[in-house]
């Protein structure tokens, strides 16, 4: 019997809803909050104002997109964690209440566990390959830097991780210097298309094993762009396409360097990357070009599944529902991850 599951991501500064039948994707909302532009990062207090604004729309937008009445639904997912506790608590609430209004199962997904399962979510009329298990995923976003050694739909591992800044605020930090607007990875992704990724060279960090670290990078960048704006004030907008295509080089060049690390130690090639920064084209360009050689089955999400979304919610929260591994209403949000 086909099950229809209503996914809920609150957990940062994006309000999504998505309805899966089993792990086939009928829609996908996602209200992005445009306010936190104007401070140059994500206001907590307002991104909570801002879901409690949109949850109810959102979600009836999805299920209208899906055809999807709500008295057939089979469960609610929702993100559990970790994430701005506000933030959170919108969804959680919002996931809590309506499983108890329509006496349905509740299921509670990690936001780190969605990213992971992004890859089993289908569409319709579509082919699409899956990992197989046991595989390597490079958890990239904003607040994580992960690779996580995947066995099956619900044991993970981590096998290497930040000891400080993720790859994503290395990306956003590099752009506020640059004076770019926030989120600014994109942004740099987008100049970056026009520059030479050989023109400024930034140390690499030597951290041992699988583990990665950006904020020696972010400094180094910093006190470069710093120290030539001395000699000439229009050093950035002299330089930006360089400037954008070079800091990018150095952030890929560290990602895939431990990526390719960790799958000759495992001796995995199964190989896939989720989160926002796994949008990243010279990441995706590179991975690719890399794929041959070291004889990898690669799997790239498309763009909307790599940053947040409620799709990766509803798919996560599908395999649990088909173990029955339902939450129940004394859940409470988690800031940090539990799972991972
Ligand atoms: O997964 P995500 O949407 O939210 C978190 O869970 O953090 O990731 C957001 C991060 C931001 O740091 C954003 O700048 C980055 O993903 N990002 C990108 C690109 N698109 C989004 N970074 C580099 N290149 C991109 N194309
Ligand atoms: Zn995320």
């Amino acid at each position: 019997m086909n099950s229809y599951i209503l996914g809920i991501e609150s957990s940062c500064d994006d309000t999504s809803a998505a309805v899966v039948t089993n792990n086939v994707l009928l829609s996908n909302v996602i209200a992005n909050q445009d306010i936190h532009k104007n401070f140059g990062g994500v206001v907590p207090e307002y991104a909570s104002r801002a879901h409690q604004i949109n949850i109810v729309p959102v979600i009836e937008d999805a299920l209208q997109k899906a055809n999807v009445q709500k008295k057939q639904l089979s469960a609610i997912a929702f993100t559990r964690g970790p994430g701005l506790l506000g933030s959170l608590l919108v969804g959680t609430s919002f996931a809590k209440a309506m499983a108890l209004a329509l006496n349905i199962p509740l299921v509670e997904v990690d936001h780190l566990e969605a990213h992971i399962l992004s890859h089993f979510i289908l569409e319709k009329d579509t082919q699409k390959s899956v990992p197989k298990f046991p595989y390597l995923c490079l958890i990239v976003s904003g607040g994580h830097t992960q690779i996580v050694l995947v066995k099956s739909f619900s044991s993970f591992e981590i096998i290497g991780k930040t000891i400080d800044d993720a790859a994503g605020e290395a990306f956003d930090k590099a752009a506020k210097i640059l004076g770019l607007p926030y989120p600014g990875g994109q942004m740099i992704d987008e100049n970056a298309k026009r520059g030479n990724p050989l023109k400024f060279s930034f140390p690499e960090p030597r951290i041992a094993e699988l583990n990665f670290s950006f904020s020696g990078l972010k400094t180094s960048f910093l006190y470069f762009i710093r120290d030539h704006l001395r000699d000439n004030p229009d050093f950035i907008p002299e330089n930006l396409t360089d400037l954008c295509a070079s800091i990018q080089h150095t952030i890929v060049a560290i990602l895939v360097k431990k990526l390719k690390m960790a799958s000759l130690q495992t001796g995995i090639s199964q190989i896939s990357i989720s989160g926002g920064v796994s949008a990243n084209s010279a990441l995706r360009s590179t991975l690719l070009a890399e794929q041959a050689a070291m004889n990898w089955d690669l799997f790239l999400p498309k763009a909307v599944f790599s940053t947040d979304n409620a799709a990766m919610v509803a798919v996560a929260g599908y395999y649990k529902f088909l173990h029955k591994d339902f939450a129940n209403q004394h859940s409470t949000p988690y800031t940090r991850s539990k799972m991972l």
